[in-house]
């Protein structure tokens, strides 16, 4: 290797000298030729105008050929082509069996990476080789700028690279009467790393003693993949092996698909994969264990697997069934909870009362008087002369705030903020069919606000105004409801007693409430109550003020 080594350094510089010397060969390639002769099956390659364009098309009747473009040369490929410029290029195709001599192992070559190459101009013993030019594409080797030398119809070059695999031609020069041809000739170079592997093959997958889940009744493939050294004569194989009951040395071989060979990332190792195909896995299957086996020159590699069925995922199994529960329970709470939802969404998401003008009232307000004391009672005179004086009366203003809910709550809808309320004892003639009266009553009314109390669930006439008013409410929506609970009572006070409707207890539930304290202030339930309210008209808006209560 050293002396080897050595001796090319010594040797080269020489080499090269006597090499580059002749003059003869740059003229030749200087010239435009115009004739070619080539041999049948080797590789041809049209000329360009210039080894630096590749733009060149050639014709020759229907077909053409792009200069640069590698084909492998046909006796129809025989004839004139011809440029759009009206230069002509004839191609003579030779078969093999009309050459003098033709030895098949000369156009193929192989160099060793990193070392001097040699190749032969093919038909070197029969030619005259001493005009042999040696071109590597279209470009003559002398401009590509590499150290070689040429000589006697033998290529050398200094030091192989990995980018020299290809086809490299060379040429000779024949006259035949009076025309003169160039004899061209092509050699087909692959560059190696090595001639001999020097590592182990390397079993990439499977892993040793790893276990392949496979479906019983299905086809199962064992792939194995293995990465070995570049070798010249090919010694590497690739095997799978079943191992009955899991013995190594009952072993026997199983059917193989065509191994796949790919070059490496490294120039020096090829990767193989070896696949074995399993058409259906029985139960007998798992039993046995497989071994991929692997070798090479070297010597060998084992890797061995067993296989272990595949049981789905428990949590993949109950995906359906809990959609199953989840779509169940929604059904179930919807057919339960129907009347509730049909209630929010009719008393929450639409607007009840916009048609204001064909209503005769704006609230109708239904309460059970929980009678007040009699003091309260005359300080509230129902008028509404000490609250629409500006300089009112400020202890009449105290009894107010402190007056129930059932009292206050028309007064200050009527005379401050200006809504048309009614009162079932004060506006509904007395005459009539009681429950009558409350339907009608609430048609014509925009809202229906109940105030509720122990008094009021006891009263069954009140009650029948809430029904009457959350019936009216699932039938059509084009009123309001809201609830009013007052001190001590709330939507848990109802127990679930016969006297109250099972629609009224559901309801009252869900209905939009406020909740009355005797002492709420203005914000806590004021406020929320006039955003509760219908619209006012026009004409009422300049009406809503805050009350004056405190
Ligand atoms: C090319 O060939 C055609 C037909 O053979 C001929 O007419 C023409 O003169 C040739 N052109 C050249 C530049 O030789
Ligand atoms: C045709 O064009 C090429 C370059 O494009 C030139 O080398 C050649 O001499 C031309 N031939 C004729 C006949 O003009
Ligand atoms: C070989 O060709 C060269 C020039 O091309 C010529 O000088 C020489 O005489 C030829 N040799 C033989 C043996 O024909
Ligand atoms: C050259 O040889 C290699 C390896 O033998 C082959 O893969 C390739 O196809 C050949 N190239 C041509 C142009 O024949
Ligand atoms: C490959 O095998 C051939 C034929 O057996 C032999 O001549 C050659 O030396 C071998 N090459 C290498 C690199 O072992
Ligand atoms: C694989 O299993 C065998 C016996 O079952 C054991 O001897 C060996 O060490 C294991 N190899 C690895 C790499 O786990
Ligand atoms: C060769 O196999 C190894 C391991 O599987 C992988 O990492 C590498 O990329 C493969 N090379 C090619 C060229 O496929
Ligand atoms: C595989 O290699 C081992 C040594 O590593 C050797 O004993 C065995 O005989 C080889 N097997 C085969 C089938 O070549």
């Amino acid at each position: 290797m050293r002396t080897g080594f050595l001796l090319l350094h010594f040797l080269l510089p020489t080499i090269s000298k006597s090499c580059f010397s002749g003059k003869q060969q740059r003229k030749h390639t200087d010239q435009q030729f115009q004739h070619y002769k080539v041999v049948e099956g080797e590789v041809f390659m049209m000329p360009c105008s210039s080894p630096e364009s590749s733009s060149t098309t050639w014709f020759k009747g229907d077909e053409s050929k792009k200069c640069e473009n590698q084909f492998v040369a046909n006796e129809k490929d025989s004839g004139t082509y011809r440029r759009p410029n009206g230069s002509n290029f004839t191609l003579q195709v030779i078969k093999k069996t009309k050459l003098k001599c033709y030895e098949p192992s000369e156009s193929s070559a192989m160099l060793q990476y990193a070392y001097p190459g040699t190749i032969l101009c093919p038909g070197h013993k029969c030619y005259n080789n001493t005009a042999v030019v040696w071109y590597k594409k279209n470009k003559a080797l002398w401009k590509h700028n590499r150290q070689h030398c040429e000589k006697n119809g033998q290529l050398v070059l200094n030091e192989v690279y990995e980018r020299d695999k290809g086809v490299f031609f060379c040429d000779r020069k024949i006259t035949e009467e009076g025309v003169t041809w160039i004899f061209r000739r092509a050699v087909n170079v692959t560059v190696i790393p090595f001639l001999n592997p020097s590592s182990l093959p390397e079993i990439m997958y499977p892993f040793q003693n790893m276990t392949e889940e496979v479906e019983l009744g299905q086809p199962h493939t064992v792939l194995c993949e293995v990465s070995f050294d570049f070798e010249v004569n090919i010694s590497r194989k690739v095997q799978w092996f079943i191992n009955d009951g899991g013995d190594e040395e009952k072993k026997t071989l199983l059917l193989m698909e065509e191994p796949q060979e790919k070059r490496g990332r490294l120039f020096s190792k090829v990767n193989v994969t070896q696949k074995s195909i399993i058409k259906e896995v029985m139960p007998q299957h798992l039993k046995h264990t497989y071994t991929c086996f692997a070798s090479n020159i070297i010597g060998n590699k084992s890797v061995t697997i067993k296989f272990k069925p595949k049981h789905q995922e428990p949590f993949l199994v109950w995906i359906p069934f809990a959609c199953f529960v989840l779509f169940a329970g929604a059904v179930v709470i919807l057919h339960v909870k129907w009347l509730e939802l049909q209630l929010i969404y009719r008393s929450h998401f639409q607007l009840g009362g916009s048609d204001g003008d064909e209503k005769d009232f704006d609230v109708f307000v239904s309460y059970v008087w929980t009678a007040p004391s009699t003091e309260v009672a005359n300080g509230l005179t129902l008028s509404s002369k000490p609250y629409s004086d500006a300089k009112g009366c400020v202890s009449n203003i105290r009894q107010i705030s402190e007056a129930p809910i059932e009292m206050l709550l028309p007064h200050v809808l009527e005379h401050q903020w200006g809504y048309r309320v009614c009162l079932l004892e004060r506006d509904i003639l007395p005459g009539g069919a009681y429950t009558n009266d409350v339907v009608l009553t609430i048609k014509r009314s925009r809202m229906l606000i109940c105030v509720l109390s122990a008094e009021y669930f006891a009263s069954s006439d009140a009650v029948f105004v809430l029904e009457s008013g959350v019936k009216a409410l699932l039938q059509t929506s084009a009123h309001k409801m809201l609830l009013i609970w007052t001190s001590g009572t709330s939507a848990s006070f109802i127990q679930p007693d016969l006297t109250v409707p099972k629609l009224v207890q559901r309801a009252v539930k869900v209905l939009p409430s406020l909740q009355w304290d005797a002492g709420a202030s203005y914000s806590a339930f004021w406020i929320p109550l006039q955003k509760a309210l219908p619209a006012q008209e026009a004409w009422q808006i300049s009406h809503m003020q805050r009350p004056q209560l405190d």
